[in-house]
Parts: structure tokens; C-alpha cells; sequence
């Protein structure tokens, strides 16, 4: 080997070594920075897991994720909006027997009316107890003729009306056949006023108490179950005095677009 050769080789050789050399510090490099991240994973998930509060060498808490608010809102409303949406009408009756849990007895309640039928569901007597005081406050007195009503009561009520009418056909365009009122339910009630002589009365939606409760039911929950050109819809005429629980959001969203129940029923199961 020549001289030149000989070094041409040594030359090649250191080359390859220092290639190899840096190899070797990159690879090295590359491995204590993964083993630097996955360590902090773990002592962060550790402290995660445990929460700042746990005593030490206890048992690591399984931990759930609490929901956040709007998945809360939205689970507490389905659970809610089963039992007061609940639809009654001439085509969903309810069975004979069926009474309502948590029935409360209502404050406001007219003279000379079936005693039976002064309470309501807990959740809405409440609330219209509320809706009744700041009626009261703004100088509207409005008094409930009935609200909850049994079946042996509705069944009387209706054929009285039928006596009245002349025909089962007059009767049920403004009374429920006996389980088809919702106020069997126990979350409706027909309102009146002193002025009325505490009767209902298709003048009680132009009476200033009828449109002082028509304009702010809807904070309280209620709303106006059977509108003017809605018979179609609802199976009833046009009835200023009944008014029907459904909730603070749902009789919000149902004054705002002006629906019936059937028709938000409809659009929130779409
Ligand atoms: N007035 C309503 C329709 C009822 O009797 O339930
Ligand atoms: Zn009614």
C-alpha cells in the first residue's frame, strides 16, 4: 500500500467513526427527551389522578368527568320535560285511574268551586301561586275555578256541558271527554276574575288581568294551551282561561314562535 493510499483510508475511517459517534448522540439524544416527556406525563396524570386534596398512600380515586354545564342542563331538561310535557288531547287519553303524584294545594282559588280540584302538581302549584301574588302586585286579581280535576270529576263537568250544549259534538268543543283533559293531569287550571264574577269567560283574555297573565305566564311556565285559529291543531276553540304547565323554557319557546304543545311536540322530536 502506498503512502497516499494509506491515508486515504485512514481518512475514510475517521469519516465513518465520527459519522457513527454522531449517530450514536442523536439516537441518545432522541431517547432521554422521550423518557424526559413520558415521565412528566406520568407524574402529572399521577397528581391528576389523585387530586391535590387526597391524602397521601390513599387508594387512587377512580375519577368520572364531571358534565359539563350545558351536557347538566341538557340531561336535568330531557329527565323534566317527561313528566311536564306531557301531551292529553282528544287523540292521547289518560287512563281512568291515573292520578298525579305530589298534588299541593293552590292558593288563589274561587268561591262556591269543587274543593277537589284545588290543587296541583307540586312543581306548578308553585309556581302559579308565584305568577297569582305578582298578578296581585301589579293590580290584577285572577282567582282558579278548577285545576286538578279526577276523572269521576271531568266526567261529571262534561256531561253537564252536554246537558247544556244539547250534544256530546257542542259539549267537547270546549270540554274533555272524561280522560282527555289534561287538567287530569294536574298541571292546568282555568283562570277567572273578581270582574268575571268568578266564572270563566271568553271575555277573560281582553279583562286586563287576562293579558297581564297572558303576556308573562311564560315566566312562570305556562301557557296558553288552546289559541285562537289553533282548533285545528288542538281539538279545541279558542280558550282565553285555560292555561297549562309545560315549563319555563319549553312556554318560552312556545310564546316566542307562537306554537301549540302538539306542534313543539312535533318539532322536538324531529
Ligand atoms: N277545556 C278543556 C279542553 C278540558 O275540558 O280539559
Ligand atoms: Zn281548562
Amino acid at each position: 500500500m502506498t503512502q497516499e493510499l494509506f491515508y486515504e483510508n485512514f481518512r475514510e475511517r475517521t469519516f465513518m467513526r465520527r459519522s457513527r459517534n454522531k449517530l450514536i448522540v442523536r439516537i441518545g439524544l432522541v431517547f432521554a427527551i422521550s423518557l424526559i416527556i413520558l415521565l412528566s406525563a406520568f407524574i402529572i396524570n399521577k397528581f391528576q389522578i389523585l387530586g391535590a386534596d387526597s391524602p397521601s398512600g390513599s387508594v387512587p380515586i377512580q375519577v368520572v368527568k364531571p358534565p359539563v354545564k350545558s351536557e347538566e342542563k341538557a340531561i336535568k331538561d330531557l329527565i323534566y320535560s317527561k313528566e311536564m310535557l306531557i301531551l292529553v288531547n282528544k287523540q292521547n287519553a289518560l287512563p281512568a285511574d291515573y292520578e298525579p303524584k305530589d298534588l299541593t294545594e293552590i292558593n288563589a282559588f274561587a268561591p262556591g268551586r269543587d274543593e277537589s280540584a284545588r290543587y296541583m302538581r307540586k312543581e306548578v302549584a308553585d309556581q302559579l301561586n308565584l305568577m297569582l301574588e305578582d298578578a296581585k302586585v301589579s293590580g290584577n286579581e285572577v282567582l282558579i275555578t278548577t285545576a286538578y280535576r279526577a276523572y269521576w270529576l271531568q266526567k261529571a263537568i262534561f256531561d253537564g256541558n252536554v246537558a247544556k250544549k244539547g250534544s256530546v259534538e257542542e259539549a267537547n268543543k270546549t270540554s274533555a271527554k272524561p280522560g282527555q283533559s289534561e287538567h287530569q293531569t294536574g298541571l292546568a287550571a282555568d283562570l277567572t276574575t273578581p270582574g268575571l264574577n268568578f266564572e270563566i269567560s271568553n271575555s277573560f283574555g281582553e279583562t286586563p288581568e287576562g293579558l297581564w297573565i297572558t303576556e308573562n305566564a311564560k315566566n312562570y311556565g305556562f301557557i296558553l294551551r288552546y289559541p285562537k285559529d289553533k282548533t285545528e291543531i288542538t281539538g279545541y276553540s279558542y280558550e282565553p282561561w285555560h292555561f297549562r304547565y309545560v315549563g319555563k323554557d319549553p312556554a318560552n319557546y312556545i310564546f316566542e314562535h307562537g306554537l301549540t304543545l302538539e306542534e313543539f311536540l312535533l318539532e322536538l322530536n324531529k
